[in-house]
């Protein structure tokens, strides 16, 4: 039996900061953004928005009503938790109005927790074909002020919808590789990562050669903390693909930066809308890497009539639709997440919702949050 993504969906914040305004303000050449590291554009979070309002729009641009009432498990992967003992899925579950025999968990494991999140609802609905999983993924990547990671930050959040007979890809079991390595961490009293940048990319890269399948794949989907990590990578890569699919990989993670753990399905949906073949039958390849480190190398099996379940002209819309802000509101913007998630003090009132958000943070009391539907 076949089993799954029946459907993906994703998010990303609708303001951006074009690479432009920072590397001015950063006394750095343009060109190290845009043509070093292959960033043009960065995602920024709106004080109205956490991982919890990202995850619920990327759900419910996928979930039907019928959808709904077969989910009876949400795996929510995140390395920006808001919260050490409550699930933010909780949050999601109430927001979508889902039924209540539901099991919910959060789990991490740097950027590789959504895959191996993935792993497991495939095996789970393997045992219970009848029951479907929501996978969900949700982070804010940042580095801090003039940091050398600032460039790579951004936001974002995806949904896939785990079943069997699934009418968009065919997952296959992956080959995966574990390290303790000291590349990138968080401990829980830091606001950011502590990053040694140029060995996380010689660790990314000794991981890949450990689970590279030898196998030739028309394309290849990277984990892409930055978008030329796409180039790199498939550089050590056995059968690199060519340099025009590179540029469909690697397109939307241009225009938004890391996600953490959506960034490598941020790609798959950047090859489901930019391909110009059909990928019917096509069978890709995904390379999943978390820092710590964890890699794992698996492929899905694209399934005929996928057109119908994947809408590449409303995932280009959502990126095309994203209003630029200038350097100012960027500092305005992360500095405001910075210190809500510090202090867990938030009235909705003092920001205006984006007018295309269907989700908002109403407030924060005491830490507990509290969410609106736009259209309730
Ligand atoms: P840096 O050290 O400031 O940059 O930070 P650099 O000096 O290495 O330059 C970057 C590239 O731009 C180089 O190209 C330069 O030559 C080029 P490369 O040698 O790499 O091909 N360059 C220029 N090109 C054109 N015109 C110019 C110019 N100047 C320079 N004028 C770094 C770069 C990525 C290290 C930094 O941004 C960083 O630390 N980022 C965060 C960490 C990261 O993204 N690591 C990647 C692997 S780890 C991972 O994927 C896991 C992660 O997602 C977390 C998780 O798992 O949870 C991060």
């Amino acid at each position: 039996m076949k089993i799954g993504i029946d459907k993906i969906g994703f998010y990303v914040p609708r303001y951006f900061l074009d690479m432009t305004s920072l590397a001015k303000e950063r006394n750095q050449d343009v060109n190290k953004y845009k043509v070093g590291i292959g960033q043009h554009k960065m995602a920024v979070i709106s004080p109205s928005e956490d991982i919890v309002t990202m995850a619920l729009e990327a759900a419910n641009s996928i979930l039907d009503d019928t959808d709904k009432a077969a989910i009876d498990t949400i795996l929510f992967a995140t390395e920006t938790a808001i919260d050490y003992s409550k699930a933010a899925g909780n949050y999601v579950h109430r927001m979508l109005g889902l039924q209540h025999n539901i099991r919910i968990l959060e789990l991490k494991q740097a950027c590789y927790a959504a895959t191996g999140s993935l792993q497991l609802a495939i095996d789970y609905v393997r045992m219970q074909p009848d029951k479907k999983v929501l996978v969900l993924s949700s982070d804010v990547a940042w580095y801090g002020f003039n940091t050398p990671g600032e460039s790579t930050q951004g936001a974002g959040a995806i949904a896939m919808l785990v079943s069997a007979n699934p009418r968009l890809a065919e997952v296959h079991k992956g080959q995966f590789t574990t390290e303790e390595l000291p590349d990138f961490y968080r401990p829980s009293y830091q606001e950011v990562p502590t990053v040694d940048g140029h060995l996380s990319i010689r660790c990314y890269n000794d991981m890949l050669k450990r689970v590279d399948p030898n196998t030739s794949y028309l394309y290849t989907c990277f984990h892409m903390p930055f978008a030329n990590m796409a180039v790199k990578a498939n550089k050590v890569f056995s059968n690199p693909i060519s340099q025009d699919k590179i540029d469909v990989v690697k397109a939307f993670t241009q225009e938004v930066g890391n996600i953490y753990n959506g960034s490598l399905f941020l790609s798959l949906i950047s090859v489901l809308s930019l391909a110009k073949e059909s990928l019917e039958n096509e069978t890709i390849g995904m390379f999943s890497y978390g820092s710590g480190a964890i890699g794992e190398f698996f492929s899905l099996t694209i399934q005929e009539g996928y057109e119908h379940v994947f809408d590449k002209t409303k995932a280009l819309s959502h990126l095309d639709s994203r209003d630029e802000i200038n350097f100012k509101t960027y500092v305005e913007y992360m500095t405001f997440y910075k210190d809500k998630e510090v202090t867990h003090q938030y009235i909705a009132s003092d920001f205006k919702a984006h007018k295309d958000n269907q989700f908002v943070l109403e407030q924060m009391v005491q830490g507990h949050r509290i969410y609106k539907k736009v259209s309730d």
